[in-house]
């Protein structure tokens, strides 16, 4: 090829002339007879064709606006710590027993003075309705269902008072303090009001930044942490040109003591990750400990949940409950937290899912699957019941 032809070859006229080209051929009549009409032709699975809880997020997947499908599934930054909360199951390994497997099966337990049927709770998610138009209802009614209690979000995008009425399951709410007690008051005697069994107060994502996450991905949500900076520019208040949202930044421990007044049933730290941290939860009266990275939507490069509960579990010592979530997606999973020191195990994509793919009925079968699972998982290691599941069930080989 001789210097012309390769100048041609590299030059915008030469592109000109191909997209002309290419719009002519695409409106020729000619072709356009010959094209087979792409039509969309989505067959969703009847809810009973699912078998597995993994198999609600394609379905929700299919049927939600991107939009919602993103906001449920992206962790925060790289990823590193919502791939590593999935990773670490991987890294259990569940020892098998045909000893005891014959022996009557039996989930139930008892938390915080109520009894369970199974040691599974909903974690508190916001604003439900980007999944379905009943929103949390749906959830409520699914979770009832499947004798599952839900805590409910401080972002709920339903009030509390209207969802508690819908069913005669079991409510928590989780609380995101905020740093004038009078708000925190009034939104604990509501929960409290409408029946909150438990108070989820949330101390993790200190200086998150969703919105910087969404813009990444080109999701064309509103970027609403813009218009706040430029409102904030004009009132001439200071920038915030590293996006942390400050707003949380002012939690510290003496917080408890401040809200125990307001809570008349059990009070729950959420986003214990170290051992210390949990000593300090027992220091300050807390009647549980939450074990959660926000499944993977705090600070990227956390360790996942699986591999630092079991030094949390040594430093409880018993002394109060631990509940534990992110990553959680399988029975199986379910019975390696619950053999390294979970009391109770939480679930916070998995009923979204079922909730997107078939409302409240996906809610309900995504949570009994799960629940048949763990049952089967139990019968294979040949422990039936949950106070016969401890850590000589697994081996551990976290890196
Ligand atoms: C879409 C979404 C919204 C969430 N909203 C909240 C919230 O409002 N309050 C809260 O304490 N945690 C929230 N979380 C974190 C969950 O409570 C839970 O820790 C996490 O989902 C567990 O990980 P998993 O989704 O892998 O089960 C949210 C998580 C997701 C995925």
């Amino acid at each position: 090829m001789g210097p012309i032809e390769s100048r041609w070859l590299a030059s915008p006229e030469r592109r000109r002339a191909i997209q002309k080209l290419t719009a002519w051929a695409a409106a020729a009549p000619a072709l356009s007879a010959q094209r087979d009409p792409v039509r969309p032709h989505p067959r969703f699975p009847k809810l009973e064709e699912l078998l597995s809880p993994l198999d609600f997020e394609p379905v929700a997947h299919a049927r939600l606006p991107r939009f919602s499908y993103d906001y449920t599934a992206y962790g925060s930054d790289g990823e590193f710590t919502l791939r590593r909360n999935r990773d670490a199951f991987d890294w259990v390994k569940l020892i098998p027993s045909s000893s005891g497997a014959a022996a009557e099966l039996n989930t139930a337990t008892e938390l915080f003075g109520t009894r369970l049927t199974s040691p599974l709770l909903i974690s508190p998610t916001a604003a439900h309705v980007h999944m379905h138009p009943d929103g949390e209802l749906a959830t409520y009614q699914g979770a009832t269902a499947a004798n599952t209690p839900m805590i409910v979000s401080t972002n709920t995008s339903v009030p509390i008072e209207k969802i508690a009425p819908t069913a005669k399951g079991q409510l928590w709410f989780q609380l995101y303090p905020r740093e004038d007690m009078e708000s925190n008051r009034e939104m604990l005697e509501r929960a409290q009001a409408a029946g909150a069994k438990a108070i989820v107060v949330t101390i993790d994502q200190q200086a998150a930044e969703y919105e910087r996450a969404l813009h990444d991905r080109h999701l064309g949500a509103p970027i609403t942490s813009t218009a706040r900076r430029a409102s904030s520019r004009q009132s001439g208040e200071p920038s915030n040109p590293y996006r942390i949202r400050e707003f949380r930044l002012w939690y510290e421990w003496g917080l408890f003591a401040k809200l125990r007044p307001m809570i008349k049933v059990p009070m729950i730290a959420k986003g214990i990750l170290t051992a210390e941290d949990a000593r300090l939860c027992l220091e300050h009266g807390l009647d549980g400990v939450y074990v959660s990275n926000h499944g993977g939507r705090s600070i990227d490069y956390g360790p996942s949940t699986l591999e630092v509960l079991p030094e949390i579990a040594a430093a409880v010592n018993g002394r109060v409950p631990i509940l534990f979530d992110s990553g959680v997606r399988r029975g199986s999973d379910a019975l390696k937290a619950l053999a390294l020191g979970a009391t109770a195990v939480c679930l916070g994509r998995m009923p979204r899912w079922g909730l997107g793919a078939y409302g409240s009925q996906g809610v309900q079968r995504s949570l009994e699957l799960l629940q048949a699972e763990l049952a089967a998982a139990m019968r294979y290691t040949g422990r039936t019941t949950l106070a016969s599941i401890d850590r000589t069930l697994v081996r551990t080989d976290f890196p």
